[in-house]
């Protein structure tokens, strides 16, 4: 089955027939709120919105663990999530679309893995490539099929928050090789490769990050409002035929 983590401008999607919310308690306590199980174009899929359904969990905040773990427990085997970002190369300007393939982690104090007991030897995966490219080229393609234009790659930065970023961070990020700035990419990526499930992102650009274009002076935060509202539409559309596309 297909999970969708919905970011800030997604907290439910109107395109899913619900069947049942369900809150499930984990060993690493509770998720960000019940999940969503509905179908879409006649297919199943769970919904669970990262900052919880009235908007309120912090990025820094977010049980990351309980999330994954939870969506684990379902049978869920793909992940997407919906994530807004600061874009930081010009191409990514507020309104774009990307799937990032890359992730640079600038977070910090998080619980950040699954592997804390040491009841078991030390445990290492490989985050080479920390995106899983079979559902990145899906999403590509479903995409494609409904004339969304999607940047293909780039590097996702994750930071702290829940404050933005000061234009010399920006600036510093870029330099590190980052495209794109969000708070909430990590440890989520990290902590699905490690419970087995295939995750990837579509990284909706909601401001152009500190510093840059329309935000040299200051990032408005009602301009991410109106574009994020926008941008959703489309987003809900690639997820739609993503799911047609995964039914085969
Ligand atoms: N920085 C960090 N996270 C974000 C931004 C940003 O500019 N925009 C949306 N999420």
């Amino acid at each position: 089955m297909l999970a969708i983590i919905g970011g800030s401008g997604i907290t439910q999607l109107p395109n899913l027939e619900i069947t049942r919310r369900q809150m499930v308690r984990t060993p690493h306590g509770e998720p960000s709120g019940a999940l969503t199980f509905g179908r879409m174009k006649g297919r199943d899929v769970v919904f669970l919105a990262r900052h919880g359904y009235g908007n309120t969990i912090p990025p820094h905040e977010v049980n990351y663990r309980a999330n994954l773990w939870a969506l684990h427990a379902q049978n869920v085997v793909d992940v997407v999530s919906v994530a807004s970002v600061g874009g930081i190369r010009a191409e990514l300007a507020p309104g774009v679309l990307a799937v990032p393939d890359q992730i640079i982690d600038y977070t910090h104090g998080r619980r950040s893995t699954f592997f804390t007991r040491t009841d078991h030897s030390v445990t290492h995966i490989d985050f080479t490539r920390p995106y899983c490219e079979a559902l990145r080229q899906r999403l590509l393609q479903a995409a494609r099929t409904v004339g969304e234009t999607v940047i293909a790659q780039g590097t996702y930065a994750a930071t702290q928050g829940p404050r933005l970023e000061t234009a010399a961070e920006i600036n510093r990020i870029e330099r590190d090789g980052a495209d794109m700035v969000g708070m909430t990419g990590m440890p989520e990526a990290a902590l699905a490769r490690e419970i087995g499930l295939c995750y990837a992102a579509i990284a909706v650009v909601v401001n152009h990050a500190a510093g840059r274009g329309t935000s040299t002076h200051a990032i408005r935060l009602e301009e991410i409002t109106e574009v994020s509202q926008r941008a959703m539409t489309r987003v809900r559309n690639i997820l739609e035929h993503l799911v047609e596309l995964d039914g085969g």
